[in-house]
This record gives structure tokens, C-alpha cells and sequence, in this order.
């Protein structure tokens, strides 16, 4: 590859600086750019506050760029922690944002932007879950007590993405630190780890439900490359589904429809589904347990929340309206409403042919 000497880029660099228009600005903090990316060894930190000037202009206009994150790394711009705090919060989780972000700024930037940030949240903890780092993994620890179950799940979520996180959520397994409610979480999360040493301890530590007639349920990863028996899936759905899923105009209405759920889910997202309910709860069917005055419970979900009534669905399909002034207490659920325990009711090969009965029933094309 072509190399630029030393000195000529500092002569470069020095000759660009001093040239001064208005119109160039852009063109030039471009240039300045390039010419300290190529440089082997520059002193970013301790340059004239005129490079510092373009690098940050032509950072803040290319936020997110394959440049920017050149730039960042190789400089440790700290002026960029806030930009990358952004990048981190945006959409899915953003690997190479979350290293410089800890590379940068360390846990205490971790620490302190958890404690505030709102918008973006779970992206911002499942960015963080990239960073293989111990330390960085302690950090979404700390969120693993309270009694925030829906955004434990996704912290849980967030440290299987890396091997130091998969290591501490086998090791806070084994010393029984971690909420039983996630267990089932962890279990299915660490079964399809690409490392076959994870998988096999969290076989042992953490067991996938057994199946009908004994046997641990297979990682989902295996699963998903069988195939099954539609027909013979459809029976399994009448005897463990039908009594909370409607498919077309057969079941009872509960949980969403399953009659298009072949368009919705991936094989992979059908069987964690039903092994793992808890782990993607559909919007709109998040669980609460109120407790009137007269001394009944209603588990359920809210259809509406009015002024002074709350309407909720019990299972069964049936809505059960209750006066606000009766209610006692309203609990959220820690676990979804569809039960976790359904694998143990059948067998691996009746698990299969269900999943293969459900990836049928898609949209009819007009
Ligand atoms: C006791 C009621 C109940 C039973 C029994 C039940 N489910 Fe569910 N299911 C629900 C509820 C409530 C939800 C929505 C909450 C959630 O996503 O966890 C749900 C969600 C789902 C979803 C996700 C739907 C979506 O749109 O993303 C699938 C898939 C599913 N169930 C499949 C099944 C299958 C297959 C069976 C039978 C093996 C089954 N369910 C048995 C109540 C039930």
C-alpha cells in the first residue's frame, strides 16, 4: 500500500490549516480527515485545536458512518461520548458503538448513563450486552434484582450476546443468584450458544424443559432444522393450544390468533415461543393479577382502562369488567400468560409436527 511520509503530512496538514475560505470548510476538514487517518502515529490529543476542529465538524456530520467509528477508534475522541451514547440507543443493539463507548469511557459511562437513560433503553442495554468485557457485564448485573421483570428479561437477553456474559449467567446459576423467574430465559438462551463448552455446562446447570416421556428438550438450534407432520401437528394444537388461541374461527379467543402466525414467526421464534413464553410477551397481553375489595383475584390482561372501569380478559375469553373503586390491587405478572410448563405435556416428536402445523397457517393469497 502507498504511504505517506511523516513530514509531508505534517506539511500537508500545516498548509491545509492555514487555508482559509468559508466554502472549503467542508472540503477541508475532509481532507484534514484523511490525511491524519493515514498517518501512522499522530497525536490527536495534543493537536492544534484547529484539527480538533475539523475532526469533530466532520464527526458530527457523519455520525454512525464507516469513518466515524475509524475516526473514534483510532483517536478515542472523548467528545464523542455523547454521539455514541446515541448510536448505542438506536434501533436493535450497535456493537461497534457499545466497545468504543466502554473503550472510551469505561464502566462509570456505563453505570451513570443507565441510570438516566429512558428513550431507547433496551437498545442501549442490549448494546452494552456486546461488549465481551467482565467488567461491562457486571454492569448489566447490577440490574438483575428489583422486581422489573420485563426489563430483566431483556438484560438477561443482553449478556448472552457475549462469551464473558454467557460465563456470568452460568456462574450466577450455579450460585443460585439468579431470579428463578429467568431461569427458563437463560436456559434457552445459553442451549443455543455457538460455543459447544457454554452449551454443554448450561445443559447440566440449566436444562431445557424435559419432554414428554422423559428427555431433555434439544437447543432450538437443532429443532429448527427437523421437519414434521402437519396433520399430525394440528391434533397437538387442538389438545394443548386450542383453549387460548383461536386458528380462524376454531378456539378460544385469549392469546393473539395463531390463524397467520406462519407469516409472523420464524421456525426459530415459533419454538421459543412455546418453550419460552416469557421471553417475548406480545404486546398488548402483558399480565396483571387485581385483587378487589370482596376479595377476588382476576389474572389476566386489560382490554380497556377506563375512568372508572377496568376491563380485563381472563382466560377462558371471557371479559370481566370491574367498578376502579373496588380494586384493591393491581399487580403486573412476572411471567407471561401462556404457561411455560406446555413442552412437558408432549413429546419431541409431537413438539415438531406442531411447529410444522403452526408454519402452515399463513395469510390465504387472494
Ligand atoms: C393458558 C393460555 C394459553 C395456552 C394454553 C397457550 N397459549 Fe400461547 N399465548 C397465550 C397468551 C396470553 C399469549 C400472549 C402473551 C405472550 O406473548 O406471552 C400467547 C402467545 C403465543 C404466541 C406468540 C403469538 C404472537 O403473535 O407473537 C404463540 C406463537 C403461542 N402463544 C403459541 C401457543 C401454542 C403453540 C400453544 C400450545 C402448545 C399455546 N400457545 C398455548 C396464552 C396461551
Amino acid at each position: 500500500m502507498f504511504r505517506i511520509s511523516f513530514k509531508i503530512c505534517v506539511i500537508f496538514l500545516t498548509a491545509l490549516v492555514a487555508f482559509d475560505s468559508a466554502r472549503a470548510d467542508e472540503a477541508k476538514d475532509a481532507l484534514i480527515v484523511q490525511t491524519i487517518l493515514k498517518l501512522e502515529s499522530f497525536d490527536y490529543q495534543n493537536s492544534s485545536s484547529k484539527v480538533k476542529g475539523s475532526v469533530s465538524r466532520y464527526l458530527q456530520k457523519n455520525v454512525g458512518t464507516e469513518e466515524y467509528y475509524t475516526l473514534v477508534k483510532k483517536f478515542l475522541i472523548e467528545e464523542q461520548l455523547s454521539n455514541l451514547k446515541s448510536l448505542c440507543s438506536q434501533n436493535g443493539s450497535n456493537s461497534r458503538a457499545a466497545d468504543l463507548l466502554f473503550t472510551i469511557g469505561g464502566k462509570n459511562v456505563l453505570a451513570d448513563t443507565l441510570k438516566i437513560i429512558d428513550e431507547g433503553r433496551d437498545n442501549f442495554i442490549n448494546s452494552i450486552g456486546t461488549v465481551n468485557d467482565p467488567e461491562a457485564v457486571s454492569i448489566l448485573q447490577t440490574l438483575l434484582s428489583g422486581d422489573n421483570y420485563k426489563e430483566m428479561r431483556v438484560v438477561v437477553g443482553a449478556m448472552s450476546k457475549s462469551p464473558a456474559g454467557q460465563e456470568r449467567l452460568l456462574d450466577l446459576c450455579v450460585k443460585n443468584k439468579i431470579p428463578s423467574q429467568l431461569k427458563q430465559d437463560v436456559s434457552i438462551l445459553l442451549s443455543g450458544s455457538v460455543d459447544p463448552n457454554i452449551r454443554a455446562r448450561a445443559a447440566k446447570i440449566v436444562p431445557l424443559p424435559a419432554t414428554l416421556g422423559g428427555g431433555a428438550l434439544p437447543p432450538v438450534n437443532e429443532l429448527v432444522s427437523l421437519r414434521g407432520d402437519s396433520k399430525k401437528g394440528q391434533l397437538v394444537y387442538l389438545r394443548a393450544c386450542f383453549t387460548c388461541h383461536k386458528v380462524g374461527e376454531k378456539g378460544i379467543d385469549f392469546g393473539p390468533a395463531l390463524s397467520e402466525i406462519g407469516n409472523k414467526l420464524a421456525r426459530e421464534a415459533m419454538y421459543v415461543s412455546i418453550i419460552s413464553p416469557n421471553q417475548a410477551i406480545s404486546f398488548g397481553y402483558e399480565g396483571f393479577t387485581v385483587k378487589t375489595k370482596a376479595g377476588a383475584t382476576l389474572i389476566g390482561y386489560v382490554v380497556s382502562d377506563g375512568d372508572n372501569e377496568l376491563a380485563m380478559k381472563v382466560p377462558g375469553g371471557a371479559v370481566i369488567s370491574t367498578d376502579k373503586s373496588q380494586i384493591e390491587s393491581s399487580v403486573p405478572l412476572e411471567v407471561s400468560l401462556m404457561p411455560s410448563g406446555l413442552v412437558s405435556t408432549m413429546t419431541k416428536d409431537e413438539l415438531v409436527n406442531l411447529v410444522e402445523y403452526l408454519m402452515t397457517l399463513k395469510k390465504k393469497s387472494k
